[in-house]
């Protein structure tokens, strides 16, 4: 992304009350790096209790679709949770369409598909997933599996959700289907810590925001001035991020002067925990047939199977 947008879409959040910043700006390379840390931490459940599933899934799912199909992941930032569906005994797929913002990490992860499945056409797509592409014409006449994992669903507001669910079906076509990993409402006891890890690393994914700004928005954040929260909004069903001014404090955002009050916050993400009827509500909303839902024993995480 140019560095006059990041400093635009900045200065809007930040001329918001409540200020904001766009969680698209988590995902420069530090951030992927971090993000891809956070999977691994004990606190966070979610990443391991879907890959738990998908093996399961993957076999359930391979007799249904037509083949040759091509697998379109949206948010791929790795190929770990594609490889169930792909390595899958009978799995139909002759094309792979990872989309991701995050080019040079999409365009490394799409090298070592090359070199790991030789058959597949691999045909990274580096675009916001919110606005989805035109699919390549390649893609004509092969049967479609959408797949969207890791809750990043819940990272959109149930309106963008929709709207994202609708335009991926119109994307995907008519007959296609969508796999989608769903984060369940729990206890805030087990979902706060996994927004506020004892290693510090979801703290250090929010702090970087600042540091990109200072070096791509001509910023002068004191990242250290800012304290990272995580809080359960029972009223709107999902956790939010928000970084906290620890003292009344003047900064520059490419050129313009942004005040903060000691405690006044900078709200960065939202990360929506959906029940299973509430997700297949908004799954038919944007138009889709919910089909299956695979759980963990412990309801912690879901993953949907929605028919066009
Ligand atoms: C990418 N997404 C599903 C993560 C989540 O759980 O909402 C982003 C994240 N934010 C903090 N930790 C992880």
């Amino acid at each position: 992304m140019p560095e006059p947008d990041i400093a635009a879409l900045a200065l809007a959040g930040l001329s918001a009350r409540p200020k904001t910043l766009p969680p698209v700006l988590f995902y420069d390379d530090a951030g992927c790096a971090l993000f891809y840390r956070i999977t691994g931490l004990p606190e966070y459940y979610l990443t391991r209790t879907e890959l738990a599933l998908l093996p399961v899934i993957a076999r359930e799912i391979a007799p249904l679709l037509a083949r040759p199909a091509a697998l379109v992941e949206y948010g791929a930032s790795d190929e770990a949770k594609a490889a169930f569906l792909l390595d899958c005994p009978g799995a139909p797929f002759a094309a792979y369409v990872p989309i991701d913002i995050a080019a040079a990490a999409l365009e490394a992860m799409a090298n070592r598909a090359r070199a790991r499945w030789p058959d597949l056409a691999v045909m990274p797509i580096a675009a916001d997933f919110l606005t989805p592409p035109r699919l390549p014409p390649a893609l004509d006449g092969m049967a479609r599996l959408g797949f969207f994992p890791g809750s990043t669903i819940g990272n959109l507001d149930p309106p963008a959700a929709r709207r994202f669910l609708a335009g991926a079906r119109a994307a995907l076509g008519p007959e296609a289907r969508l796999l989608v990993g769903v984060d369940l409402a729990k206890d805030p006891s087990l979902l706060l810590p996994a927004y506020d890890d004892a290693a510090g690393v979801t703290a250090a994914v929010n702090r970087n925001l600042l540091v990109r700004l200072n070096r791509e928005a001509g910023a002068d954040f004191d990242p250290a001035g800012f304290d990272h929260r995580a809080l359960w909004n029972a009223a709107e069903g999902r956790i939010e991020m928000h970084l906290v001014s620890r003292r009344a404090q003047r900064v520059r955002v490419a050129g313009t002067a942004i005040d903060f009050a000691a405690g006044e916050t900078i709200h960065t993400e939202n990360s929506y925990k959906h029940s299973l009827p509430g997700f297949a509500a908004l799954a038919r909303a944007g138009g889709w047939t919910p089909a299956r839902v695979w759980t963990d024993p412990g309801q912690l995480f879901s993953v949907h199977l929605l028919a066009g």
